[in-house]
């Protein structure tokens, strides 16, 4: 299993790192695994940039979108413009329309089995990029496949596997000419006055009446086209591997279950966060050294990173730090929520937390109150990788086993 996708080893790895080796210079990489260190590095966005990361990338499949951007004026409009289409009755729009996916989703699986990604987290994160984004694709089997094949390129093809790159380009120039077309259609209605979905895209088109924040078609495409990317995949891969980690866990299991049976979304919430500790989205997210400077300075592992290092900015080893998260192999509903760095830290920290506090939980919770929920036998109940995607988790609900 590539290294990548096999959080258990990350951990093994990351306990002596931290512990003899905490920022390790290696061939050209610095890999920071303690949790102060890993903070440090995230809010010193002007040292530790990430531009020189992902703009190459993020040029090739979408254009410039502010996870390529480093801290600047193009930087801060572009986010604040994301942040103008968010209104505060979304969670809750976002809620209903969560549960009502799920339970229709639910629904059409009776027979006692399941597949996590497959037939829950996936087609619900994309029934809300249709109903909140305002951006459904064409059908839901071809923006999975673009949706995969663009977040792969654009955040973890850094060795530039060809064949991923080759399906990267190709979903890119489908995705651009579908999306340009929804975007003049959307434009035309709102130039006539046709009445219009309240969702994202409308917000942003919207927005072009003031001058400061006006996106031309292009740019509202890169922009919707950025987030709607970097929101499907995560969303579906977070849960899976959530569920799969609750579910080895007796005790947490039984806890988290009841509050979702008592209706406490709170708590499902603290106890899907706790099990994104141990298997989050990302174990690690990288930054360019932008000039020489020192890090963790004052303490005896302090350390000078050279110009042009690239430092990984390990969120894994650190959130099994006990500095901060005291017994960190006990998975656990109490921790305070703004510990966690499974949604990044700093400058770059997700802009999509709103949406997933609330998918992520109500996708978990739904998966809980199935009676008697638990893995399939063998290794389908375990997740089955494409890549750094899971592609499959079945479980199993009801009585005896399903047919
Ligand atoms: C549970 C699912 C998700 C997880 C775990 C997650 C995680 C992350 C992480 C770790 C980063 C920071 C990357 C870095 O610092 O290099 C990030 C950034 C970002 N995420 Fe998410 N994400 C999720 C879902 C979403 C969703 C649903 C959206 C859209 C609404 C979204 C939009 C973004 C954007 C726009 C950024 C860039 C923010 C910036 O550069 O200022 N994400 N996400």
């Amino acid at each position: 299993m590539a290294l990548a996708t096999n959080a258990t080893l990350i951990r093994a790895i990351g306990r002596p790192l931290r512990r003899f080796a905490p920022i390790l210079s290696v061939a050209g990489i610095v890999v920071v695994t303690r949790y102060d260190d890993v903070r440090e590095v995230l809010e010193r966005d002007e040292d530790f940039t990430i531009a020189e990361i992902n703009s190459a990338p993020m040029d090739r499949i979408n254009g410039p979108f502010i996870l390529s951007m480093d801290r600047s004026t193009h930087y801060s409009r572009e986010r604040s413009i994301l942040q103008s289409c968010v209104q505060p009755q979304d969670p809750a729009r976002i809620r209903s329309t969560v549960r009502a996916v799920t339970a229709e989703l639910l629904a059409r699986r009776p027979r006692g089995r399941l597949d996590v990604v497959q037939d829950l987290a996936r087609p619900a994160a994309l029934r809300l990029a249709g109903d909140y984004f305002g951006l459904p694709g064409p059908d839901p089997v071809t923006m999975m496949r673009w949706t995969r094949a663009l977040f792969r390129e654009a955040f973890l093809n850094s060795g530039g596997d060809r064949d991923a790159r080759r399906a990267a380009l190709h979903a890119a120039a489908e995705f651009h000419a579908y999306a340009d077309e929804l975007i003049a259609r959307r434009l035309a209605m709102l130039s006539t006055g046709t009445p219009a979905p309240d969702d994202f895209l409308t917000r942003l088109i919207r927005l072009r009446d003031d001058p400061r924040t006006r996106l031309s078609p292009e740019g509202i495409r890169r922009t919707l086209g950025g987030v709607v990317v970097g929101a499907i995949e995560p969303t579906s891969k977070v849960t899976a591997q959530a569920v799969e980690r609750l579910l080895r866990h007796g005790c947490a299991l039984r806890r988290a279950r009841d509050a979702a049976l008592d209706g406490d979304t709170d708590l499902v919430r603290r106890y899907a966060l706790e099990a994104q500790r141990f298997n989050p989205l990302t174990a690690a997210v990288v930054r360019h050294t932008a000039r020489d400077t020192v890090l963790a300075a004052g303490t005896p592992r302090q350390r000078r990173i050279p110009a042009g290092r690239k430092v990984y900015a390990a969120l894994l080893p650190a959130m099994f730090d006990p500095a901060a998260f005291p017994d960190p192999g006990s998975l656990r509903g109490d921790r305070p929520a703004s510990r966690y760095l499974s949604d990044g830290h700093g400058l770059h920290r997700c802009f999509g937390r709103y949406v997933n506090d609330v998918q992520v939980t109500e996708l978990i919770a739904a998966l809980l109150r199935l009676d008697g929920l638990r893995p399939a036998p063998g290794r389908p109940g375990r997740i089955r990788y494409d890549g750094p995607f899971p592609d499959r988790l079945l479980v199993e609900f009801g009585q005896g086993r399903a047919a």
